[in-house]
Parts: C-alpha cells; sequence; structure tokens
C-alpha cells in the first residue's frame, strides 16, 4: 500500500494506479477504523479495480466544545489493517493540505442537512459536504463508499453529489452491529464497560418502535414513549428519535410510506447514532 500526504504526490500516484487499474473506489474516513470501516473497504475492493482509503479527521466539520481533540487516533494500526486488507493508497493528507491559508469556501446543502444532527451540531454537514467535495475532486473516483450507519450524513453527500455534478457512483453500505446490536462506531471507544452494556439499549429501543409503527401504532406516542424508555435506560439526553422520509428525510407523523427511524441519544460524554428502516 502505498502512504501519500501532499497533493502534488497524490496525483502522480493516482495516474500510475489509473494505468493498471481502471476503476477506483474511495473509501473516506476520520481513521480509528474498526470492523464497519473495513466492511466498507472490503465492498470497495468487491466493485472496484483499485481502493484508496482516506483519512483525515476533518476539523471544519466539529463544532466548539465537541470532540476534536479527543476524537480517537491510532495511525499506525489504521495502516496496518489497510495494509493487510489490500488497498492500494492510503490519502492522508496534514490539515494545511487541505485547508492551506486563505480557504473561504464553504459547502452548504439545503433540505437533507436541516434537523437530526444537523439541527444538533450546526455546521456539520458543512464541513462534511466541503471536505467530501474535495476528497471527491483530489481522487476523482469511479465510485464513493459511506455508512449507512450516519444516514442523514449519506442523504447530504448524495445531494451534494447531485447538485454539484460528481457523476461517480455513491455506494451506501448497510451498518455494521456488534453481536447485542450496537452499530460499530469509533465513538464506542469513549464507553466505560457499564456503559458499553446500557448502550445496546438503543438499537432494541429502536427495532421495538420499527415494529409498533409497522403494526399501525401512533408514531408521536410511540416516539414519545421510546424517548423516555432510553432515558430509564441510562441515556441521560435524548438529541432525537425520529421518523423520517426514506428518502427526502422530511418528517413522518404517520408511517404510509418508506421510512427511516433515526436516532441519537448521549451516554456519559459520548453521543451516539443509530438508524434503521421501517418498511
Ligand atoms: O463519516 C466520516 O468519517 C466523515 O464524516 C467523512 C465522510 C470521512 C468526512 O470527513
Amino acid at each position: 500500500m502505498q502512504i501519500v500526504e501532499q497533493l502534488a504526490p497524490l496525483r502522480e500516484t493516482l495516474e500510475d494506479i489509473r494505468e493498471r487499474k481502471p476503476r477506483l473506489g474511495l473509501v473516506p474516513t476520520m481513521g480509528a477504523l474498526h470492523a464497519g470501516h473495513m466492511h466498507l473497504v472490503e465492498t470497495a475492493l468487491e466493485q472496484c479495480d483499485a481502493v484508496v482509503v482516506s483519512i483525515f479527521v476533518n476539523p471544519t466539520q466539529f463544532g466548539e466544545g465537541e470532540d476534536l481533540d479527543s476524537y480517537p487516533r491510532q495511525e499506525a494500526q489504521d495502516r496496518a489493517l489497510l495494509n493487510a486488507a489490500g488497498v492500494d493508497l492510503l490519502w492522508s493528507p496534514p490539515v494545511a493540505a487541505v485547508y492551506p491559508d486563505g480557504f473561504a469556501t464553504n459547502i452548504s446543502v439545503g433540505g437533507v442537512s436541516t434537523g437530526l444532527c444537523g439541527g444538533a451540531r450546526p455546521g456539520h454537514f458543512d464541513g462534511v459536504a466541503t471536505v467530501v467535495a474535495k476528497l471527491f475532486n483530489q481522487i476523482r473516483p469511479d465510485a464513493a463508499f459511506f455508512g449507512e450507519k450516519d444516514y442523514q450524513q449519506l442523504a447530504v453527500i448524495r445531494r451534494m453529489a447531485r447538485d454539484l455534478d460528481f457523476t461517480h457512483d455513491i455506494v451506501g453500505v448497510p451498518t455494521v452491529r456488534d453481536k447485542d446490536g450496537l452499530a460499530l462506531s469509533s465513538r464506542n471507544a469513549f464507553l466505560t464497560a457499564e456503559q458499553r452494556v446500557q448502550a445496546a439499549a438503543l438499537p432494541t429501543i429502536m427495532q421495538d418502535v420499527a415494529e409498533a409503527i409497522k403494526i399501525g401504532g401512533d408514531v408521536a406516542t410511540i416516539l414519545r414513549d421510546a424517548k423516555a424508555n432510553l432515558r430509564a435506560s441510562g441515556f441521560h439526553n435524548v438529541d432525537y428519535l425520529e421518523l423520517r422520509d426514506a428518502e427526502t428525510l422530511e418528517i413522518m407523523t404517520i408511517f404510509d410510506k418508506s421510512a427511516r427511524l433515526l436516532a441519537a441519544a448521549h451516554i456519559g460524554s459520548t453521543r451516539l447514532i443509530d438508524n434503521i428502516a421501517v418498511s
């Protein structure tokens, strides 16, 4: 696996890879790789001739008081994992290579960015859309792979790609879960042993909500009771638990089309998110 940290060698290396391996996949990450990321990488390797993984902890998608400084970093372990998986190129730029002095551009995606994580984390999706657009321009992939775990992020990226005429495939990859159902996330590393046990209440309660909605229960009542249930299970703050249109992410108060149940809740100082299909 080649490792590149600056734009000029990136372009040269990509040209060389493309000559031998025409279909190029991109897996953007912020590192601290776990089995969920590696599933994205495996999917990309299956669907493409060559795979580029980026590791960049993007400062512009973290708000004030969020966990940028403490975001888990494990460079050596990440590199070993990617190398063993058969990744062709690791793009691992420093902040100055992505945001040089004078950088003044912001990509803000309307509609799907509003509410949910966009409401709880103002500016977050501007940071995501801006850095992902840059990655698309830097790598020019034929397909880019993102986890459905960050469902709203995936919707924002799809919208941004359509609006800015990126024509490559955007592939959403299903969430990987632990045995007890908890979605894999780099932030799970912050949970104490006790919190880790409590955290499994999130997917369990979400499954119960999905079942209750499917059999025709009143959506508002089910969501209200489930939030109380989450609090009783150790989540001291529930940012949101909402039923949304699976495509447009518009709020649904009655279940009459394909939907997505999305949640974000805090356990200790860790914010966990999850989503499941209700269809
Ligand atoms: O999902 C992530 O890890 C990040 O939001 C992404 C897409 C790599 C952009 O920084």
